[in-house]
């Protein structure tokens, strides 16, 4: 039951970090986008299909985790799945394209990084179902989805970033708020990625039990 709890609270944490970030790229003008636009004939309909994929990936992984439904709907959980996978594999694909854009190197390895263990981890789960190996597909789809809530960690963790840089500047800011900001949002997504994974490999550990 307190597991329960806490996915739903997940679910409703995730979706209210996640909606104010897509909502400007759904109004489908460049002039909205929180990322720098260099071509809006190439990489503005690029991202905003990765966005679109990535929401419905977020939406259907979290039902896929729902034990009523995985247990006795399976024809649902089967449904559901293929959805995911495909826009997992669909918006990780549109994410490998959209990197190229992104003028900052720390940032662009970040988002690599994310993308490749994404697609990876996704084709481990889906190849393990098709196996009927279900303890592997368990793991691995776990592994999956935590790469997929990065979306949701690697933004919570801006503002304690924030602070982290503050501190070991000495309760500083040396290059002034501008050059904080800078650093702090190239780097999130790694600290969100190696975050997430190690969560991920202690709740799987931990479930084994
Ligand atoms: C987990 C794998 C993911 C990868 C590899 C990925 C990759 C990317 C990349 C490369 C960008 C462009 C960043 C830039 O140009 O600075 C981006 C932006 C964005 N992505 Fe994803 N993404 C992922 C998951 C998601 C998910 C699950 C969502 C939402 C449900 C999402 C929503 C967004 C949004 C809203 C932006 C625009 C950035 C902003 O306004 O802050 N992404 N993503």
């Amino acid at each position: 039951m307190k597991l329960k709890k806490s996915w739903w609270l997940l679910v409703i944490v995730s979706l209210g970090v996640i909606i104010p970030f897509v909502a400007p790229y759904l109004t489908l003008d460049p002039a909205n986008s929180r990322v720098p636009i260099n071509s809006t004939a190439i990489q503005f309909p690029l991202l905003v299909a990765h966005i679109v994929f990535a929401c419905v990936a977020l939406i259907s992984g979290f039902f896929q985790f729902i034990e009523r439904i995985r247990i006795h709907k399976p024809k649902i959980h089967r449904y559901l799945g293929r959805i995911y996978v495909s826009s997992v594999f669909i918006s990780g694909l549109l994410a490998l394209a959209v990197v190229f854009y992104i003028e900052n190197f720390t940032k662009t390895t970040a988002f690599l990084a994310l993308s490749l263990t994404w697609l990876f981890t996704t084709w481990k789960g889906y190849r393990a179902a098709v196996r009927t190996s279900f303890d592997e597909h368990r793991k691995w789809m776990i592994r999956s989805f935590g790469v997929t809530l990065v979306a949701v960690s690697g933004r919570i963790l801006v503002p304690v970033l924030f602070l982290t840089y503050y501190i070991l500047n000495g309760f500083s800011l040396p290059g002034g708020r501008e050059k904080m900001i800078e650093d702090v949002l190239n780097i999130n997504i790694w600290v969100g990625l190696v975050l997430n994974l190690i969560i991920v490999e202690w709740v799987i550990l931990k479930s084994k039990k």
